[in-house]
């Protein structure tokens, strides 16, 4: 299936802004975050069931310098840092998908950027 897509432009946004100059994003634009480490969002997503499932992460990087984030689920740490390699430019978007570990209900997915590139561009997850 498909799966629900949550935009990143409607999550919790921590340094980072709202923007939609560069196309190809889905919904009303993307976020925009800050060139710093520890720049978050953070989605409240929904899961029929407790288990583990592929969370897919849409963004772009239009720097040839990668930009790697954690990923949280429920306050813990899922795996190492997931890389966000550059795409070639801000209007190239692509996705990267991890594997994350959910309850059965609302679960709280947080990306952090943990260098000082910050995060890339942000479009949607999707799971
Ligand atoms: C440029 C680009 C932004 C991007 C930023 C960055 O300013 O227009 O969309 O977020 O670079 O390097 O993070
Ligand atoms: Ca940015």
């Amino acid at each position: 299936s498909p799966g629900n897509r949550y935009e990143a432009e409607n999550a919790t946004i921590s340094q980072g802004v709202v923007e939609s100059n560069h196309a190809g994003f889905s919904g009303t634009g993307f976020v925009n975050y800050d060139n710093v480490a520890g720049a978050y969002v953070e989605f409240a997503v929904s899961a029929a069931a407790a288990g583990s499932r592929p969370l897919t992460i849409r963004y772009a990087n239009g720097t040839s310098t990668d930009r790697p984030f954690a990923v949280t689920v429920n306050g813990t740490a899922v795996g190492s840092a997931v890389n966000a390699p550059g795409t070639g430019a801000w209007t190239t978007w692509t996705s990267v998908s991890v594997t994350v570990p959910l309850v059965s209900g609302t679960n709280t997915v947080r990306l952090t950027a943990t260098t000082t590139g910050g995060l890339p561009n942000l479009d949607y997850v999707e799971l």
